[in-house]
């Protein structure tokens, strides 16, 4: 019978975990074992006696390292401590460095990578990137809503009457509509920008205003799939100008503009952060791709003039109760994608398995995540 185990997740400052009680009962049926290293839930309120009771084996990480077929985690980083048989599944970073790749294919095992979840509709229950960037959406915007000396929603009282914030989210994927959505509810006035001329629609259709710049190309912006694409540095340098002047009336930026597999754009200069009201927030989530505020520093808090700027790299890792529960979700859905009557179908034989696969047996073989690979020049 196969085994499908959840290790210890390692990563620092990781508190999520990648299964909850209701999902090993759904990976039970799939007709495995269910093995768990012992404490795995503690930080997001699950029991290993929960576990249990759910049909689970709880047993220390060794054990679960030695005797899987299957390693799901949350976070997979090195070094790696895997058997040739193995297939570890998990956010791997794949596109990013290929440190973690690099680690599985050494010894010789196989990697399963959420992170090259395609973004299809038949995929959409097995996103990791989305069900966690959904969550560092929302809690961008309290963390900002708790720094800035103001409050976000207008209110007429007796005292006389308070204007709203004003918010500016940039980059309107997952993250970013979240934020809007979330800035919204708290009652800001929220403005967003994306290049995707797509998204104009889902901005104003979640009440924000979609920000229009000079510099405007946004059909040769769509990368395929929900995604960007690159632009030329000159798109960039007009586009840092003229949000430099959008930034400048806002309380709180929140900025999410990323591509697949590449640094982050630079959109807010230290000039746009200086052009900001006192106790203005800046809270950067693409930090840990290179940031898109040149005065992020991943997960530090700098303080620029009156201006914060916050630069969390793993915001779910704060919600670990939710973020444990979407996540495990996702990987039981691929689970029951990918096993059959206790039997795991060859990944040559799925598009989406083949497509996540990046490590098989110790050789990589995905060709953009090969390429990522390669030394730079
Ligand atoms: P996404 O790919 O769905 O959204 C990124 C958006 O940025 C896209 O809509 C894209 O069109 C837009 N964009 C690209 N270039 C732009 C530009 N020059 N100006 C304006 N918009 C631009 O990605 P998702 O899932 O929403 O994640 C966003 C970022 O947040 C990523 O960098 C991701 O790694 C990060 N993230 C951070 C977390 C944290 O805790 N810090 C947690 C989860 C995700």
């Amino acid at each position: 019978m196969l085994t499908v185990g959840f290790p210890s997740e390692t990563a620092a400052g990781e508190r999520r975990c990648a299964v909850v009680p209701h999902t090993v009962a759904l990976i039970q049926k799939l007709g495995v074992r269910v093995l768990i290293a012992r404490g795995l839930g503690d930080q997001s309120g699950i029991s290993d006696s929960q576990f249990e009771k759910a049909g689970a084996i709880v047993s220390d990480d060794a054990e679960v390292h030695e005797t899987a077929d299957f390693l799901c985690r949350v976070q997979v980083e090195g070094p790696a401590r895997m058997k040739p048989s193995q297939t570890v599944i998990g956010l791997a970073d794949a596109l990013w460095g290929g440190d973690n790749v690099r680690a599985v294919a050494g010894a010789g095992a196989s990697l399963m990578a959420m992170d090259m979840m395609p973004r299809t509709t038949r995929a959409q229950s097995m996103d990791a990137l989305s069900s966690q960037a959904n969550l560092a959406g929302y809690k961008a915007v309290l963390m900002a809503a708790n720094e800035l000396p103001r409050i976000f929603p207008m209110m007429t009282t007796a005292a006389g009457t308070i204007t709203p914030a004003k918010v500016l989210v940039l980059g309107a994927g997952v993250a970013g509509l979240q934020a809007i959505a979330t800035a919204k509810r708290l009652g800001a006035v929220v403005e967003a920008f994306d290049v995707r001329a797509a998204v104009k629609e889902q901005i104003e259709s979640l009440g924000a205003r979609f920000v229009t710049l000079g510099i405007d190309r946004q059909d040769a912006a769509e990368g395929g799939g929900g995604y960007a694409r690159q632009m030329d540095d000159a798109y960039y340098q007009r586009q840092r100008e003229e949000l430099a002047v959008v930034i400048a009336g806002c309380d709180v930026v929140i900025s999410t503009a990323a591509i697949p597999g590449r640094r982050s754009p630079l959109l807010i200069t230290e000039q746009a952060v200086a052009g900001m009201p006192p106790g203005g927030v800046v809270v950067d989530l693409a930090a840990a791709r290179g940031g898109n505020c040149a005065l992020s520093r991943p997960d530090e808090t700098v303080r620029h003039g009156g201006v914060t700027i916050f630069a969390p790299t793993n915001l779910p890792a704060c919600v670990p109760a939710h973020a444990s529960m979407v996540y495990a979700r996702n990987i039981a859905n691929l689970l029951a994608h990918m096993i059959k009557k206790g039997e795991a179908k060859p990944v040559e034989s799925d598009d989406i398995l083949s497509e996540i696969a990046v490590v098989r047996a110790g050789v990589v073989h995905h060709p953009g995540v090969k390429k990522a690979m390669e030394p730079a020049g």
